[in-house]
């Protein structure tokens, strides 16, 4: 989960590398470094830190050259510092990485042995290492990676330069993303679109084990044997535009105020006045669905949560088994897979390299097929699904996770819709719910407007070491989510719980000091939470409780701070309720003075288990 941008250009390309790498620095964000060929030798510069550190290194003594690799990290191997920050030089070769290399402890050991000295902790040096000295047996830049990626273990895309191919850069991939971008007289390689973006829209993306090599005005792809393989060309939707700021002082409190926009989008054509519309899983998804018997749903961190949502939702409105899993627990256990068990996969990115792991793990399990559910189309994710929902989202660059979790539940609700329908919901029931879905970017929009009371109530946490969240049925899920968000953003410790479960323990842990965030719309279990809400109330603890605005709450207020919140129907309140927690964590962050977008030790995209 490191960023990596190279290019083969007639212009001075680091100033382009580092445009790419601000694009990338959601991926990691601890040091980053630029190394370019000028004039037959590698120029480099590294820092610690964020890109605008390194680049501000570089503007202080710019260096031309039309062919380099850049890098922005998320530390694996060795602490974030300027020696371990990439690329990594070795002899006449500078290398970036992204990945693990599982084996790097014995080829350190061999390379080591033969005399070669380590000036890193990185696993990434061996490689860099390896290639040279293949170069000085007489391969060329492209047969010296290929010789060396057959022999790692894990996961890799990697940008190669050599002292001695002036003009070309080598890139490869295994497990972990790589495309490359076609310009006009030049060409780039990137982690993702975004970081190449502001050069082309026209883009390839790579297979596992494909090795590339790029110069000006040629692209030639090979497999790990080294012969030629085709890649389709295909034209971004990505406009340079989505991935601006514009008016918000953070991406997160942009992503957050896109929400309705964002859900309507993945609303859109797929469903209508008699309901969810045929075929949005794909043309071949009818005969799939009509055999479901069962949800076995997979995801990591926030796309998770989404899912354990869905468990709520499917099991009561098809009447049909879910069970769900973070992804680096089912991966690696046997899971027992009953007959007609569809495998699903919720994944921002498509790339969370858990998440892809189970997926190909499923391949073996018997499952009766796979559904990606995903906001990125050139993923790995869908591309390897059998069946997919795109959350068109667009581009998510804070850390945090906003409106990819609410354009999931949108998925996640017209899945829900479908396997009803087709498992006998009442037809009137079914069209009540259509209608209700259809309600939800109007009900976002109005949960957006409390954003000045929250601001208020962000005061109250500025001073606070912990918090807890409840919430009951498919809102302890959301509670969940919103306690994420503040630990993940503020660094105040936050817990969730199912109320109910408050009193078997995190009861003992309420006093004046301790805020209970609580979501509580109208439904069935309200009374039950406003039982659990006495106890909590009992024991002096601060209650801050987001109330559906038909629900009695009125005497909750007197002991804490009420918000009122129309959620617009008990089957679309999740996604409702969630918003004016994702605006409590940002606005205590912003007061707390963190780095928002950025929080420290974390990285958008987790591409390494
Ligand atoms: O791209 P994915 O949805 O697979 O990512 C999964 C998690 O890493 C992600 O949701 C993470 O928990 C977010 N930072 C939470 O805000």
């Amino acid at each position: 989960m490191c960023g990596i941008v190279a290019a083969a250009a007639q212009r001075d390309v680091a100033p382009l590398l580092i445009v790419g790498l601000k694009a990338l620095e959601y991926r990691g964000y601890d040091s980053s470094g630029v190394a370019v060929l000028d004039r037959g030798a590698i120029r480099r510069v590294r820092a610690k830190g964020k890109v605008r550190e390194m680049e501000a290194l570089y503007l202080a003594d710019p260096f031309p050259g039309g062919c380099g690799i850049a890098h922005t990290r998320w530390a694996t191997h060795g602490v974030p510092n300027e020696a371990n920050a990439h690329p990594h030089v070795a002899g006449r070769v500078a290398l970036v990485h992204n990945g693990i290399i599982e084996n790097y402890i014995r080829l350190r050991a061999e390379l080591q042995a033969r005399g070669y000295v380590f000036t890193s902790d990185t696993d990434t040096e061996v490689m860099a290492a390896l290639i040279d000295e293949r170069i000085g047996q007489g391969l060329n830049l492209r047969e010296a990676v290929l010789a060396t990626v057959r022999e790692l273990e894990g996961a890799y895309a990697i940008a190669v330069i050599s002292r001695d191919e002036p003009g070309r850069v080598v890139g490869a991939r295994r497990g972990a993303p790589l495309l490359v971008g076609l310009g006009i007289g030049e060409n780039f390689l990137g982690s993702d679109a975004q970081a190449l973006i502001q050069v082309t829209n026209r883009m390839l993306y790579l297979d596992e084990d494909d090795v590339v090599e790029i110069s000006r005005d040629s692209v030639q792809v090979v497999g790990l044997d080294g012969q030629p393989v085709e890649r389709a060309v295909h034209e971004s939707e990505l406009s340079s535009d989505a991935v601006e700021r514009g008016e918000y002082r953070h991406y997160m409190q942009k992503e957050i105020f896109e929400q309705p926009l964002a859900v309507a989008n993945t609303l859109e054509a797929r469903i209508g006045p008699h309901g969810v519309l045929p075929n949005i899983f794909g043309i071949d998804s009818d005969g799939v669905l009509e055999q479901v018997r069962g949800l076995h749903i997979i995801a990591c961190g926030t796309s998770y949560h989404a899912g354990l949502v869905a468990k709520y939702w499917i099991e009561e409105y098809a009447r049909l088994p879910v069970s769900v899993e973070v992804a680096s627990e089912y991966r690696y256990r046997e899971a027992v897979v009953p007959a007609g068990t569809l495998f699903v996969a919720i994944s921002q990115s498509g790339e969370t390299a858990d998440t892809l792991a189970a997926l190909r793990e499923s391949r073996r399990r018997g499952y009766l097929g796979t559904l990606a559910i995903c906001n990125v189309p050139e993923s790995s994710l869908v591309r390897e699904a059998d069946l997919k929902l795109m959350t068109r989202a667009g581009p998510e660059i804070g850390v945090a996770s906003t409106k990819a979790f609410t354009t999931q539940l949108a998925a996640l609700a017209l899945l829900t819709l479908e396997l009803a329908r087709r498992h006998g919901l009442d037809p009137l029931r079914y069209a009540a719910l259509c209608a209700e879905l259809q309600h939800l970017p109007r009900a976002i929009e109005n949960a957006l407007k409390l954003e000045p009371a929250i601001i208020q109530l962000a005061g109250e946490f500025i001073h606070r070491q912990h918090a807890l969240f409840l919430g009951r049925g498919a809102q302890y899920p959301v509670a969940l989510e919103g306690s994420l968000k503040l630990k993940e953003i503020s660094y105040i410790h936050a817990e969730a719980y199912p109320a109910g479960e408050l009193k078997h323990g995190p009861l003992a842990l309420v006093d004046e000091d301790m805020p209970v965030v609580a979501v509580a719309p109208n439904g069935p279990l309200l009374d039950k939470l406003k039982s659990n809400l006495q106890e909590v109330r009992a024991r002096g603890g601060r209650l801050i409780v987001f109330a559906d605005g038909t629900a009695g709450m009125d005497d909750m207020a007197a002991h804490g701070t009420m918000l009122r919140v129309e959620s617009g129907g008990s089957f679309i309140a999740p996604a409702v309720f969630t918003v004016p927690l994702q605006l409590l964590a940002y606005h205590v962050a912003v007061l707390r003075g963190t780095d928002v977008d950025q929080p420290r030790n974390l990285a958008k995209s987790v591409t390494v288990e």
